[in-house]
């Protein structure tokens, strides 16, 4: 057999090792589980910002974490989850965080967030501005591959918006106790999403929600 060419093997591995470093996952710090506002009051207090009030504060790394657990965490061991899947699946809804330094995927079996661009997209996702000047931008998408191992797949975009519902409310409760803002959005700029999150095939970006302080 011939040697392959020392060029090119040098530079897949340039290439390679570059990307590693330039994408790097976030780990995320635990998230709040205990103490705090109670549920009950977080019910009370459950609303949407209006988008003149969004605060433009930063939201902490921790304060993400217990939002995005609240969204599609893991509550018990490794397959329950803080909202109700269909046949117990794993998470079949994508959460994407957009931030001032780009673009994460939320990973929940490892909690934590993985980049995939360094740009800021907050203002492009949603039709309407206010959303951009929140620390965070959630976009929740269907995710093809989890659609599929439905067993009824007559009902797979359905249940999607099922689990939307439930991530979102969650997001809310979460958003209610920890005293920070957000707000349902459906008027999204489904293109500059796709564009902006890399989207697999089929995915269908569903809700949009700013967390802000
Ligand atoms: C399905 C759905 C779509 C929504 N779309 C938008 C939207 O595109 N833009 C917006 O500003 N608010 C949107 N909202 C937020 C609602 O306007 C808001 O929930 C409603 O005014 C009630 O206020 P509350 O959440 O404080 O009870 C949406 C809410 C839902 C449930």
């Amino acid at each position: 057999m011939r040697a392959k060419n020392p060029i090119i093997i040098f530079c897949a591995l340039a290439i390679f090792f570059i990307n590693s470093a330039v994408f790097a996952d976030v780990s995320l710090p635990p998230p709040q589980s205990s103490e705090g506002m109670g549920v009950f009051e977080a019910l009370k207090k459950r609303s949407s910002v209006h988008g003149g009030d969004m605060g433009t504060g930063k939201v902490s790394l921790g304060e993400l974490s217990t939002i995005l657990w609240a969204a599609s965490g893991l509550n018990r061991g490794e397959k329950g989850w803080t909202v109700p899947m269909a046949n117990g699946l794993p998470p079949y809804v994508t959460v994407h965080v957009a931030a001032d330094d780009g673009v994460f995927r939320y990973d929940w079996k490892a909690h934590a967030l993985v980049e995939l661009s360094k740009e800021n997209v907050k203002g492009k996702v949603a039709s309407q501005s206010f959303v951009g000047r929140a620390s965070y931008v959630l976009v929740f998408s269907t995710d093809p591959e989890g659609l599929k191992a439905l067993r009824d797949q007559s009902a797979a975009e359905e249940f999607a918006c099922v689990l939307v519902g439930a991530m979102t409310q969650d997001v809310y409760l979460a958003a209610a106790a920890l005293k920070l803002g957000t707000r349902y959005i459906h008027s999204m700029k489904l293109d500059a999403i796709q564009e902006a999150l890399g989207l697999p095939e089929g995915a269908r970006p569903i809700a949009v929600m700013p967390v802000a302080k």
